[in-house]
């Protein structure tokens, strides 16, 4: 009997969520959306910088980069956490930014995320290694959480980083 009621109780689950993804509900939001679309992803990316420029396993990475090179930075993961969430970015993609030192717009063309993170060398003169990703992740949970984002989203973005682990690790540190 307890099993029976189990299994209606999961239909009635699977066919509510279907109903949802299909479209049948006007106010269903993607997690894009949820985010402030690429404003408030721009946002957390903005804030989650100084816990990333200070930690103290990663932060000598980006305190190395130009302001330049940091906004093109930022402007990639926008568009990558936009593509990821369901907004209407692509990734890998070419992008057009502002560069904070000179004014000047620039176009450059992100890379997929092995092309942009193999080989580089940290202090230890290895380089990303995974706790590296677990910090990354652990900065852009705090800017997140700072700018109020819902617990189930904060875990749809974590679990976007997350899956770029296996790219972004060095493969010398596998
Ligand atoms: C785990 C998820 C991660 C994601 C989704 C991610 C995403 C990105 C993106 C979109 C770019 C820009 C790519 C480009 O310029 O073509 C980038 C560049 C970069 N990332 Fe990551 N990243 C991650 C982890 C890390 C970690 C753990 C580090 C630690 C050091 C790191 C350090 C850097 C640096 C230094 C650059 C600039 C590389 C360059 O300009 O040559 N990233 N990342």
């Amino acid at each position: 009997m307890k099993k029976h009621a189990l299994l209606i109780f999961m239909t009635v689950a699977g066919g509510t969520f279907l109903l949802s993804s299909c479209g049948g509900s006007s106010n269903a939001q993607t997690p894009f959306e949820r985010l402030g679309g690429e404003q408030g992803i721009r946002k957390v990316v903005d804030d989650a910088v100084p816990c990333l420029a200070t930690d103290p396993n990663i932060g000598i990475f980006f305190r190395g980069l130009s302001a330049d090179s940091l906004e093109r930075i930022k402007v990639c993961l926008t568009k990558q956490l936009c593509a990821a969430a369901g907004g209407p970015c692509t990734f890998p993609t070419t992008i057009t930014y502002t560069s904070p030192v000179d004014g000047q717009q620039r176009t450059y063309t992100c890379r997929p995320m092995r092309a942009a993170h193999q080989g580089m060398v940290g202090p230890d003169g290895k380089g990303i290694a995974n706790d590296d990703v677990d910090s990354f992740k652990a900065c852009v949970q705090q800017s997140m959480q700072k700018n109020g984002v819902p617990q189930d989203l904060q875990t749809a973005v974590l679990n976007i980083l997350e899956s770029q682990r296996n790219d972004v690790v060095d493969d010398r540190n596998k």
